[in-house]
């Protein structure tokens, strides 16, 4: 019997439960890295600065000031702490084999653009020796604003790039910022050179090499010779040359690669860096003046919080990760020679992944427990003319508690096909139909109770589960806010933010506010890795609240309006003196904000509804009082939140 099965199992059958059962039962301290935690409340708390923030009194807080759900969290002291966690991996790592160049981490800002989190990155990696990396003209006109030419913060200057992008990037080098273009394509050389001349400037140059070494998981193709980015190595060669014979080898200061995100696997890490080491001591032996070498992104977030080589988790710690790649660079630099570079790492995921938790409430459930409620205008007495369909689903019924529960489940399952075909062709009536529906979802949820506890129904368990999984209907939109738990499937860890201490007796799929069936969450983490189901507490006469943690990373810009649902209100909150604070309130879009990104024209809107109401009141149609109560609806929804708003709450 598998662990999940036992807790649930035996909290139906015993009082006790614990908020030790929940933390296990969420894989809380698996994925939490160490800053969430179920608390004696049985409520989440995160650990910030070490203080513990009970996340369900922020959020009660929070809407006293009329902030509602859904929220997003902004952690400043996680965000902080991981970034001191990833520069002390390096460190460590760098003293264990005696590495003598630097380290320096960049923040690949499209990994999340908030102003808060990047200028939040920014002040800290002053401290850090952290700089900034820009993937497009916009994201350089930020990053070039938000570092200083003072603290030396590295900038790099990454994605395909125009005449303008260059000469931005050139002249911020004039200004005195630390910038490095990176050549990814041959005619970003010669547009490089051409700004250099232009401008009085030799300008630290950057390659991209496309490594033979491949990824591997979701983003396997963004390295490997069919990569989009990147030079061959017979490119960079060119490039070589072409700066030698200008006289501006030494303008080749830093060789780059990224071998795609969330690495899932140490072994292509290891392979990659290997060959990258390999390629920056040959350039350094042609005479390239190359100081920085930058491995990328990529360093993974164990979301599952099973250290396992999967698509959301990672078979490797971050301090394994700095000391592979420490190692490898250092080994290959010192058979040749060669002094050791700066090593410049771009893992954005894994910085911010952590600091953001997005909570959201429940907003009432549906599920196959309705479709069995007795009552209702469906009448289940046996009679001789029952079709056939509806004798066997009662002879599977009674088999429910006997020895051949499997048996009865594949008949039911049968039963019910027959009965659909049978009402489609005409030959049963839309009663029985509903009788056939009724008697199907009650043999399931008998012989789910006679399975449980016996592991040669496992795999039938497992399937009753899901299907007799109840949907919740939560307040936020997957588009808007988890796209890629849409898009490519993401594990994001979900749980109830409070009732801990409370046995979880339901089981549930989360469905969202959008009016589309790709709008739902059928894949979680369970105690024995990823479920089709995720254990919840009964809904009662009070919020519910859930929260979606480790959504730092790529949730936030990736986000679409889909049906209109916009930005969520984001809150930051940071530690002080102890005590947690707010330090700053983003309100999320109102719907007149989403309705004019996409060129509508409110005010018009509100003549039209006006002049209409004007219409309907001078026609008898309704009163003067009834307008004028429409016409205040439709400018406070204007004004109003896009997502489910409780009446008389906060929205
Ligand atoms: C060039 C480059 N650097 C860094 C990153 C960040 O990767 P990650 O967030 O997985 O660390 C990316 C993202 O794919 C990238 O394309």
């Amino acid at each position: 019997m598998s662990r999940t099965e036992h807790t649930v199992a035996s909290a139906e059958t015993r009082d006790d439960w614990s908020t030790a059962d929940a933390g296990a039962l969420y894989r809380v301290d698996a994925w939490g890295g160490g800053w969430f935690r179920v608390n004696d409340n049985g409520h989440v708390s995160a650990v910030c600065a070490g203080v513990e923030v009970d996340l369900v009194d922020v959020v009660e807080g929070l809407r006293a000031r009329g902030v509602g759900t859904p929220v997003l969290l902004r952690l400043t002291d996680i965000l902080d702490a991981r970034l001191r966690q990833l520069r002390n991996a390096f460190d460590g790592a760098m003293r264990e084999n005696g590495y003598r160049g630097a380290y320096r981490g960049v923040y690949p800002i499209k990994v999340n653009q908030q102003h808060h989190v990047v200028s939040e990155i920014a002040a800290v990696g002053r401290e850090l020796g952290f700089g900034l990396e820009a993937g497009s003209k916009p994201e350089l006109l930020a990053v070039i604003a938000m570092t200083s030419s003072d603290d030396d913060q590295l900038i790099i200057c990454n994605g395909f790039k125009d005449e303008r992008y260059i000469d931005m990037a050139v002249l911020a080098a004039k200004l005195g910022r630390s910038i490095v273009p990176v050549v990814e394509n041959l005619d970003e050389l010669r547009l490089i050179l051409q700004a250099g001349e232009r401008y009085g400037v030799r300008p630290d140059i950057g390659v991209r090499v496309k490594l033979s070494s491949k990824g591997a998981g979701r983003w396997k193709d963004s390295a490997g010779t069919r990569s989009k980015f990147g030079l061959f190595v017979s490119e960079a060669m060119e490039v070589i040359h072409v700066l030698r014979e200008r006289g501006m080898l030494d303008c080749l200061k830093l060789l780059h690669c990224h071998v795609g995100s969330q690495i899932q696997d140490i072994s292509r890490i290891k392979d990659s860096v290997a060959e990258l080491a390999h390629i920056y001591v040959e350039m350094s032996r042609l005479g390239a003046g190359l100081e920085l070498l930058d491995v990328g992104g990529g360093l993974g977030v164990d979301y599952r919080g099973e250290q396992v080589n999967d698509e959301s988790s990672m078979n490797y710690t971050l301090e394994e990760f700095a000391s592979d790649v420490v190692y490898r660079i250092t080994s290959a630099c010192d058979e040749a020679g060669v002094e050791h570079p700066a090593i410049v790492t771009e893992c954005g995921r894994a910085m911010v992944a952590y600091s953001s938790v997005l909570v959201f409430d429940i907003l009432g459930a549906t599920g196959p427990a309705r479709a069995e409620r007795p009552g209702a205008g469906v009448d289940e007495t046996p009679r001789d003319e029952d079709p056939q369909p509806i004798r066997d689903l009662r002879e599977a019924l009674s088999m429910t508690d006997g020895a051949r529960l499997d048996e009865s489940y594949h008949d039911a399952k049968n039963a019910l096909a027959d009965a659909i075909s049978s009402f489609r062709l005409g030959y049963i009536s839309l009663e029985q139909r509903a009788l056939a529906e009724r008697l199907y979802w009650r043999v399931c949820r008998r012989l789910r109770e006679s399975m449980r506890g016996d592991d040669d129904y496992a795999q039938e368990l497992t399937e009753l589960d899901e299907s007799l999984a109840e949907v919740y209907f939560a307040n936020f939109s997957l588009f808007q806010s988890m796209p890629d738990a849409w898009a490519i499937d993401q594990l994001f860890p979900i749980m109830p933010l409070h009732r801990l201490n409370e046995r979880p007796t339901r089981r549930v799929i989360i469905g969202d506010l959008t009016c589309d069936s790709d709008g739902r969450i059928d894949r979680f983490i369970g105690e024995d890795g990823p479920t089709g189901v995720l254990d919840v507490h009964e809904l009662r006469d009070e919020a519910y609240y859930m929260g979606a943690f480790l959504v730092g990373a790529y949730q936030e810009t990736l986000g679409d309006l889909h049906n209109l649902f916009g930005d969520v209100h984001a809150v930051h909150l940071r530690v002080e003196d102890g005590r947690w604070s707010i330090e700053e309130i983003v309100r999320g879009d109102t719907s007149a904000e989403v309705l004019e990104y996409l060129q509508h024209q409110p005010k018009a809107f509100q003549s039209r509804m006006a002049r209409d109401c004007d219409k309907a009141v001078r026609a008898s149609r309704m009163t003067a009082g009834e307008a004028g109560a429409l016409m205040k609806f439709y400018e406070s929804s204007l004004s109003g939140y896009t997502y489910f708003e409780h009446t008389g709450g906060a929205g």
